[in-house]
């Protein structure tokens, strides 16, 4: 069972952990809920058979020219050439642009890539991001290049895809492979590195396919409410007592922790181990199980952070009104828990300080109190969670706490624009797939209209974060084929172009 705290429990946690809110990284920094789903078909291939692990020496900072910019560090990077037509072919190159994480994680997860590599003959690599898994800088030393912002400060997004330009451009070189057509691919944070690069390296990459990437989650381009209103919307849907049960539960937790051996009788209530701390941990427990479970609201079943059958929502909700749980808002509540954190039915208590991290998503902390200023928190009057303001001053005063620094609150939207996208990119963007799942509740950032005939966007009702992105199963949903072979039939349109240009070109 992983604890993840999420972008929606940092205003959470420091909602109801009042006072000791701030001190504490761990606990009060959001991370990124991306995800990638291992799927129940990986077994066809064997993870040796994946990739090949290969490294390319980085430079710390791509951006001055001061002598300690020129340090340099190992950047790892994974490659399959199996299905490679090869450079004298032009074949082409797939590059997953790597999220904040343990590369490997993400390509084992990314089966749309393996999926497609034998139709494109296309060259498979994944790009690990600074920071995290074993790209790390100062000598491979995580301590020591996760000491403090002098040497976190290295670790931004910018940095990230010039990264990428550098290691794809000597990748084609080593290749000789210069004129194969690289098309990047990411989902969440990654969807959004895809889309950046499209736009800041056209001539490195010819399109991208940028799944549930809610690139217009900054700024005040979308309501802060925007998220928590999809989470109540995804219950609200499959049932409304679903959504009044949870919904009423926030008070109904509270008073009883109020009472006298209230703490201890939620404890026995949620079967939670021994070292249970408070009742801030409790819903900021439940609120996790609530959002992943709606960002991972796949018609198939996964294994996103934990086992989830399909239509984990539906099954929260059926737990929730199973008339045999009756009038107990506990024994409900409990129930609906139990389909996110012990679907495989081995978790003997649940352990609310689990703070583990086994894909290695720490650093996006920092990127949270620095440029990720992405609104999430934010619940009105028909939230499923208590109503609260969205509040910039309470994060930036989280993060001068815990780095001594200052979110640049706009940068991202100075760097990569977001406000009035559609007449900006009109003009001069082509070549990217927004795919978004209406069910996830990063969609509410994402781009959900098309903005020219090559700025496609495609919007799947009942997909959830980056479906799309998954290994396929048999049981997959007639939509879900459809989304993808969209996705394989732009892909193939912008590579046709491509080489028709390259051939005009050559006379
Ligand atoms: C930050 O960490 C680095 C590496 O551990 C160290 O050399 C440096 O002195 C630290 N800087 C500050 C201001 O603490
Ligand atoms: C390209 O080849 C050089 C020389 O062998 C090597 O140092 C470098 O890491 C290679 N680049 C990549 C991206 O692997
Ligand atoms: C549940 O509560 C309702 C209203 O308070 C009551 O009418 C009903 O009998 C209760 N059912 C059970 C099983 O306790
Ligand atoms: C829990 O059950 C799953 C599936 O049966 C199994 O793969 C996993 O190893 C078990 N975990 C533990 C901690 O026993
Ligand atoms: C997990 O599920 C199993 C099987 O349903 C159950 O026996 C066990 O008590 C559950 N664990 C917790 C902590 O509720
Ligand atoms: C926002 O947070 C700050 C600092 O934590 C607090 O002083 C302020 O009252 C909050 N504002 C709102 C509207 O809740």
């Amino acid at each position: 069972m992983k604890k993840i705290t999420t972008w929606s429990t940092l205003i959470w946690l420091c909602i109801f952990m009042l006072h000791s809110c701030s001190p504490s990284i761990a606990e009060s920094t959001p991370r990124f809920p991306y995800s990638v789903i291992r799927p129940e078909s990986l077994s066809v291939l064997t993870e040796n058979e994946l990739y090949e692990t290969k490294y390319f020496t980085q430079i710390l900072d791509h951006f001055n020219y001061h002598p300690e910019s020129y340090q340099t560090f190992q950047q790892r990077y994974l490659i399959n050439d199996k299905y490679w037509d090869g450079s004298q072919k032009k074949a082409p190159i797939f590059v997953y642009t790597g999220n904040e994480g343990d590369i490997e994680w993400f390509a084992q997860n990314t089966g749309f890539m393996f999926e497609t590599a034998p139709k494109f003959k296309a060259l498979l690599v994944f790009t690990e991001h600074r920071f995290y898994g074993k790209s790390i800088p100062f000598g491979g030393d995580k301590k020591v290049a996760y000491s403090n912002s002098s040497t976190l400060g290295y670790l931004s997004s910018t940095q990230a895809l010039a990264d990428y330009a550098s290691l794809i451009i000597d990748l084609k070189k080593n290749l000789t492979a210069e004129d194969s057509p690289v098309i990047v691919l990411g989902g969440s944070y990654g969807g959004m590195l895809a889309a950046w690069f499209r736009l800041k390296y056209p001539h490195v990459a010819i399109g991208a396919l940028a799944s549930s990437s809610p690139i217009l989650n900054f700024d005040d381009i979308v309501s802060p409410y925007s998220f928590n209103n999809i989470i109540t919307e995804d219950f609200k849907s499959v049932s409304e007592n679903c959504y009044k049960v949870i919904k009423g539960s926030w008070s109904e937790i509270e008073n009883t922790a109020q009472q006298k051996g209230g703490l201890e009788s939620l404890r026995n209530s949620f079967k939670i181990c021994k070292n249970y701390i408070d009742v801030n941990s409790l819903k900021g427990w439940l609120n996790t199980a609530f959002v992943y479970t709606a960002m991972t609201d796949y018609p198939t079943p996964s294994n996103f952070l934990n086992h989830l059958p399909a239509h984990p929502v539906k099954q929260m909700c059926n737990a929730i009104d199973d008339p045999m749980a009756g009038n107990n808002t506990f024994a409900k509540l409990y129930g609906a828990a139990n389909i996110y954190y012990n679907y495989t039915g081995n978790a003997t208590c649940f352990n609310l300080n689990d703070n583990s991290d086994p894909h290695d998503l720490g650093g996006w902390q920092w990127q949270a109190c620095t440029e990720m200023i992405l609104l999430t928190e934010g619940n009105n009057e028909e939230s499923i969670f208590p109503a609260s303001q969205w509040n910039y001053t309470d994060r930036a005063s989280n993060c001068n706490t815990d780095y001594g620094v200052e979110p640049r609150r706009h940068w991202i939207t100075t760097e990569f624009g977001g406000h009035d996208i559609k007449m900006v990119l009109k003009r001069f963007g082509s070549n990217i797939i927004f795919f978004n799942g209406l069910r996830d509740p990063w969609s509410g950032g994402g781009v959900l209209k098309s903005i020219s005939k090559s700025l496609i966007a495609i919007v799947a009702k009942e997909g959830a974060h980056h479906v799309d992105l998954r290994f396929s199963t048999k049981d997959d949903p007639e939509w879900l084929k459809d989304v993808r072979k969209k996705e394989i039939k732009i892909i193939s349109n912008w590579l046709t172009k491509y080489y028709h240009d390259l051939s005009q070109l050559a006379m």
